[in-house]
């Protein structure tokens, strides 16, 4: 029997039970164990990887002939081997068929992994469950409370504060009902990992938002202060929206936009429970608003967080992203509308500083949107953000190290990635309108805030309320 076909033989057995790969190889009537063994063990231990490239190559589907287990081998020796020995003779015409595509599939996976050699896929691969160890991360609404009250809220139920981490293995080492604030990030708290607090009642009155600190970043980086004027670009279902609302302290303004009326409606009752009063929504394509619109004049700060392929969502574990993994064709259109958005979002005169983000880990939405919008608009530059950040964006243009991404295994959140441009000169215009800014008001005080949110996210509703109806 040739080598492949005693290793598949071999990795059949092991899965069957039929006995350990030293048993099986040893017990067969292969003469040259030693390749036999070193190769069935290699092969194994990157299974998880080559399943992944062998589905989305789809050469399972286009070679109905060929069985899983020999593909196994094959693909191993190919990609991540010594190449064909003498015995791939009868194989290396098929295989080569399908080698670019393969080649292909394995440096996506590298790419939406964040990672640059094999050995490291074999890393990640191994860790047990990256995904259900993202802790439980919750962003305290100080539109409606203080940490200090939610923390004694949750210490009265029976939960211990921890305290601040100082480090992520302080987060992934969170066990039962304990909890800590995140070493980084303002006012978010960190319960372990499957911590349920959607029927909380803090949770229910709008105190705290179920939020994946990843997801924090936007807001956080583009520290609209009080009192500014700031576009939402694609605006729904909102957690955003409501995270810059309390930056913003309710003071000023948010123009959210977006197209799905759906959306924009559950948007509209989210941000009535955070208590968000200073927030415009309008159902619109954010292409057609018109960057000189004088609505816009004072306008210093833009969120983009368009739609994307949505690769570093955690609901789409690492194990079956082979299944879920954007088309060409899909990124290409996603990228292209990215593009778009982006430069558009970039035209608006009096624009000072704007975040890009997605939860894609695919470097045709994120790095080449980034490097293409630098390229087509020299006026902005990657601001430095948060150096102490462990995963930075891949190298793929001089800067990119500004950008930051995040996934399970680096960061413990879900996959994203963030981008913060600013204007390398700020226009005299922008000072201008700066100045011309009016005071800020001093905080109103809690009964008339009351009622005049509940009056302002009523007009918001009648507005999403006004276009659903079109
Ligand atoms: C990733 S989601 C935004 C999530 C939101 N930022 C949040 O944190 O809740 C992308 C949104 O962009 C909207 N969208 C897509 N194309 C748009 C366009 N041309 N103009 C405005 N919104 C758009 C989609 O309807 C979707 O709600």
């Amino acid at each position: 029997m040739a080598l492949y076909a005693a290793a598949a033989a071999v990795l059949a057995g092991v899965e069957n039970r039929q006995g350990s790969i030293k048993a099986l190889v040893y017990g067969s009537s292969f003469q040259n164990v030693k390749p036999l063994y070193a190769l069935v063990c290699e092969t194994q231990r990157y299974a998880a990887v080559l399943d992944a490239v062998i589905a989305r190559a789809g050469l399972l589907r286009a070679e109905k002939k060929l069985r899983p287990h020999l593909a196994r081998v094959l693909v191993y020796e190919l990609l991540l081997g010594k190449g064909f020995r003498g015995a791939g003779g009868r194989w290396k015409p098929l295989l080569s068929r399908h080698q670019a595509r393969l080649k292909a599939e394995l440096a996506r996976l590298k790419v939406r992994q964040g990672v640059s050699r094999n050995e490291d896929l074999l890393e990640v691969g191994s860790r047990p469950g990256p995904v259900s160890q993202v802790p439980r991360f919750v962003r305290v609404n100080t539109l409606k409370t203080c940490c200090g009250d939610a923390i004694d809220y949750f210490k009265r139920q029976g939960f211990s504060y921890q305290g601040q981490a100082s480090s992520l293995e302080d987060l992934r080492a969170l066990k039962g009902k304990h909890f800590l604030l995140d070493p980084l990030l303002p006012e978010l708290l960190v319960f372990p990992a499957q911590t349920d607090l959607h029927e909380h009642p803090l949770y229910l009155a709008g105190h705290l938002i179920l939020q994946d600190k990843a997801s924090c970043l936007p807001a956080t980086l583009l520290a609209p202060p009080p009192g500014s004027h700031v576009i939402d670009a694609c605006a729904a279902p909102g957690n955003k929206t409501s995270h810059l609302a309390a930056l913003l302290k309710n003071q000023g303004k948010i123009f959210a936009f977006d197209l799905d009326a759906k959306r924009l409606a559950s948007m509209a009752t989210l941000l009535a429970r955070a208590g968000v009063s200073c927030c415009e929504l309008a159902e619109i394509d954010f292409l057609t608003v018109s960057p000189t619109d004088q609505r816009y004049d004072r306008v210093q700060y833009i969120l983009l967080d368009p739609s994307c392929s949505g690769s570093g969502m955690l609901s789409r574990p690492l194990e079956e992203q082979g299944s879920g993994t954007p088309s060409q064709e899909r990124l290409r259109a996603l990228a292209g509308f990215q593009q778009r958005a982006l430069c558009h979002a970039l035209s608006f005169p009096f624009l000072r500083r704007l975040v890009y983000s997605t939860c894609s880990l695919c470097q045709e939405e994120n790095e080449d949107v980034v490097r293409d919008a630098l390229q087509q608009n020299p006026g902005f530059r990657l601001a430095p953000v948060l150096p102490s950040w462990p995963h930075r964006g891949l190298s793929t243009f001089p800067g990119a190290e500004h950008c930051l991404r995040a996934s399970p295994e680096t960061t413990l959140t879900g996959g994203f990635f963030v981008a913060v441009f600013e204007r390398a000169e700020v226009p005299s215009s922008a000072s201008q309108a700066e100045a011309l800014a009016p005071e800020l008001a001093p905080g109103p005080a809690p009964k008339r805030k009351r009622r005049r949110q509940k009056a302002t996210v009523q007009a918001a509703g009648a507005v999403v309320e006004a276009t659903c109806g079109k």
